[in-house]
């Protein structure tokens, strides 16, 4: 037996090195993408990684989870779907979530080898890389959330990634678009800048506390989990807790808006602000619609997606703060705030 998995072991990384040299070959041979077609993979992605949380929002309220009951396989010994297993409608749920992460393999491999043959500065070769990754470790997460029944804390781990990787294709969607030999330069004055941040951080805290309440909530993921196997915290008390971070959210990214407006900056990042705002608000009115009909199904599924979209939102704004070659639209402020501290100076001295 010993001797065969050895004798085996030469031809598996053979293959491996073989399908490696095929693909190199392959990229050699594609044309190089136009930064268009680069910023196009980018969406795909950035809409697939924020898409597969909507479809997994779906098993859990659905209560589906176990539709396969293994990992990778979907039962023992099979890696499709086997009738009388599991309710069928459960069944095609979990297997067709899991399936759209091959999808999401396409589009990170596409937008990987599209920003690596047009040889793009690091940053965006790293990100594109790291999206790669973050899908496998996504994969293998989701697997031991099965193999642990579910249990709240480890959903919770294989949520909050997800938002973390739709983050960062909205980073790569802008970053893509600039002149990678152009110098940086700061697209709005620093205390905005700041504001960007503390939006950012603001928006982390509520998705932390958006997965506690479901913790806590009545949407565990299938019907055998027990409450006492729930996060023993009241739901009100997290709801609230969760409410009013988005409330100082909501409050940062207003307050960044008004400075948007106040002086001045591009208008294609004061339009992301905007549409942001709009995103929390009808965000916050699902939440607490939610909340107050008793967490029904359906309203789950749609908080998860309005999630999605803020992150990513959160995310484009984020990655404006500072570009790279971009049309006269964009006024340098790190030199502006400079002037600024210039004037103040001499006015101090005068
Ligand atoms: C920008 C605004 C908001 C964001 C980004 C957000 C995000 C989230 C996230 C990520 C979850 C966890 C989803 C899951 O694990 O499936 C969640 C759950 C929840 N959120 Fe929000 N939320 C927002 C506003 C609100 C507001 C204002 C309320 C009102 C109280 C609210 C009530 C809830 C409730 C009740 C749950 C638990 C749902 C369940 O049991 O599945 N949310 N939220």
């Amino acid at each position: 037996m010993r001797e065969r998995v050895e004798s085996m072991k030469p031809s598996v990384s053979h293959s491996l090195v073989s399908l490696y040299t095929a693909v190199l070959s392959l990229c050699k041979k594609m044309p190089v993408p136009t930064v268009k077609r680069q910023r196009l993979y980018a969406i795909i992605l950035m809409v697939c990684q924020g898409g597969i949380t909507f479809t997994g929002s779906l098993v859990r309220v659905t209560g589906s989870g176990l539709g396969c009951d293994t990992w990778p396989q979907c039962h023992p010994g099979t890696f499709i779907p086997e009738s009388g297993s599991a309710p069928w409608i459960h069944q095609v749920i979990e297997f067709g979530n899991r399936t759209l992460t091959f999808v999401l393999i396409i589009a990170a491999a596409f937008a990987f080898i599209a920003v690596l043959r047009a040889a793009r500065r690091n940053t965006i070769l790293h990100i594109a890389f790291l999206q790669g990754i973050g899908i496998i470790v996504q994969a293998v997460l989701g697997g031991i959330t099965v193999h642990l029944d579910l249990a709240w804390w480890i959903v919770m781990a294989h949520f909050l990634p997800s938002m973390l990787l739709v983050y960062f294709a909205a980073f790569m969607v802008i970053k893509i678009t600039e002149d990678d030999d152009a110098p940086r330069r700061a697209t709005m004055p620093v205390a905005l800048r700041w504001a960007t941040w503390g939006s950012a951080v603001t928006l982390a805290l509520v998705l932390i506390t958006g997965t506690m309440t479901t913790s806590a909530g009545p949407h565990a993921g299938d019907e055998a989990i027990l409450p006492e196997h729930r996060l023993q915290i009241e739901l009100i008390e997290i709801a609230n807790l969760h409410a009013h971070i988005m409330y100082l959210y909501m409050g940062i990214t207003i307050g960044l808006l008004a400075g948007l407006f106040a002086v001045r900056v591009d208008r294609r990042i004061r339009n992301v602000a905007l549409w942001l705002i709009l995103g929390i608000v009808l965000q916050g009115v699902v939440g607490v619609l939610q909340y107050n009909l008793g967490v029904p199904r359906w309203t789950v599924p749609l908080h998860v997606i309005g999630s999605a979209i803020v992150t990513a939102m959160t995310g484009l704004l984020w990655a404006m703060r500072f570009r790279r070659g971009v049309d006269s639209a964009d006024r340098d402020f790190d030199t502006a705030d400079q002037e600024f501290a210039a004037e103040l100076a001499a006015e101090k001295t005068s």
